[in-house]
C-alpha cells in the first residue's frame, strides 16, 4: 500500500461556492494548491478577478465562476456548463451562507425566511442538481458547511440555526442515498472564524472576551484552520467517511469552560 501524495486532487475538478474570502477562498486555494482544477464562486466577477490574479500566478488551475449559488436556476445552468466543459465534477463544496442578527422576538419573517430559502432550500435544489451530475458520473464528494449552531443555542441568530441545523440533517439524510453510488455527502462545522460574516462580532469587546475565555484553544478561528479539512473531505482519503459532520472550534463544544 502506497502513502505517497496522500490528499493529491491532480485530476479533479472541484466547484466552491462563496469561494471570494473567508472559509471559502482559503479552502479554494488548498484544494487547487493539492493538485485540483478549481472554479471559484461567488456573486462578483470582479472579486474572483482579484482573487484569482495571484493564485495562478502561482500556477494553480483556479478559474472565476460566477453566479447566484442562492438562484437554482441560474446555478444548475453554470454546473451543467461546467461538466460539459470538463467532463466531470468531483467535488462541491457547497460554503456560501448569510446571517441576519436580532433578537427572536424582534426578528424579521422575511428575514427569517430569507435566511432558510439561502442558507438550506437552494443548498439542498443545488446541491442535488450536483449529486445527479455525480452518480450519473459514478461518484463524488459533496461538502456542506456547517456550524457550531447546528449543536448549541445561542441567542440572535434564530434563522441561521434553523437553517444550519437542517443542513447537518441534510448531510446524514443524503449519505444513506448517496452511498451506494459512490458519492460521499459531509460536512464542517466551524466555531467562530473571523470572516465578514462574524464583523459584528470582532469588535465586540464582551464578546471577545467570552469568546476566548470559552474556547479552550483560547482564540477566533481563521479561514486556514478549516481548510485541511476540505482537502481531506475532498480527497480520496476520505473515501471511507460519510454523513459526518467534522466540528473545527478549538474545542469550544465538547467542553465547560
Ligand atoms: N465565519 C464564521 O464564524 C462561520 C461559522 C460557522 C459557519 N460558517 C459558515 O461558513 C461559510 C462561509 O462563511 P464565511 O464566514 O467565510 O463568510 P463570508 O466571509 O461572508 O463569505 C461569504 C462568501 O459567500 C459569497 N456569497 C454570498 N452570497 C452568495 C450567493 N448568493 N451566491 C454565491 N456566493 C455568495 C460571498 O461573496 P459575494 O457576497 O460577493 O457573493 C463570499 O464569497 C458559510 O456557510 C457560513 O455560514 C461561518
Amino acid at each position: 500500500m502506497s502513502t505517497k501524495k496522500l490528499f493529491d486532487l491532480t485530476g479533479r475538478v472541484a466547484l466552491v461556492t462563496g469561494a471570494s474570502r473567508g472559509i471559502g477562498l482559503s479552502s479554494a486555494a488548498a484544494l487547487a494548491a493539492h493538485g485540483a482544477k478549481v472554479l471559484m464562486n461567488s456573486r462578483s466577477a470582479e472579486d474572483l478577478a482579484v482573487c484569482c490574479q495571484p493564485l495562478q500566478a502561482e500556477g494553480l488551475a483556479v478559474e472565476a465562476c460566477p453566479f447566484d449559488a442562492f438562484d437554482i436556476e441560474k446555478a444548475a445552468a453554470a454546473v451543467d456548463a461546467i461538466v460539459a466543459k470538463e467532463g466531470h465534477l468531483d467535488v462541491v463544496f457547497l460554503n456560501a451562507a448569510i446571517q441576519a442578527r436580532a433578537p427572536l422576538m424582534d426578528f424579521d419573517s422575511a428575514d427569517f425566511s430569507r435566511l432558510v430559502q439561502a442558507n438550506l432550500v437552494s443548498q439542498w435544489e443545488f446541491g442535488r442538481h450536483i449529486a445527479r451530475h455525480m452518480v450519473r458520473q459514478g461518484g463524488g464528494r459533496i461538502i456542506f458547511t456547517g456550524s457550531i449552531l447546528g449543536f448549541m443555542g445561542r441567542e440572535n441568530v434564530t434563522g441561521y440555526t434553523a437553517s444550519k441545523t437542517a443542513i447537518h440533517g441534510i448531510v446524514r439524510q443524503w449519505s444513506a442515498e448517496l452511498a451506494g453510488k459512490g458519492v460521499t455527502v459531509n460536512a464542517i462545522a466551524p466555531g467562530y472564524v473571523k470572516t465578514q460574516l462574524t464583523a459584528a462580532l470582532h469588535n465586540d469587546e464582551k464578546f471577545n472576551t467570552w469568546l476566548t475565555t470559552r474556547t479552550p484553544l483560547g482564540r477566533w478561528a481563521t479561514p486556514e484552520d478549516m481548510r485541511g479539512a476540505i482537502v481531506y473531505l475532498a480527497s480520496q482519503e476520505s473515501g471511507y467517511m460519510t454523513g459526518q459532520i467534522l466540528t473545527i472550534d478549538g474545542g469550544l463544544t465538547t467542553t465547560l469552560l
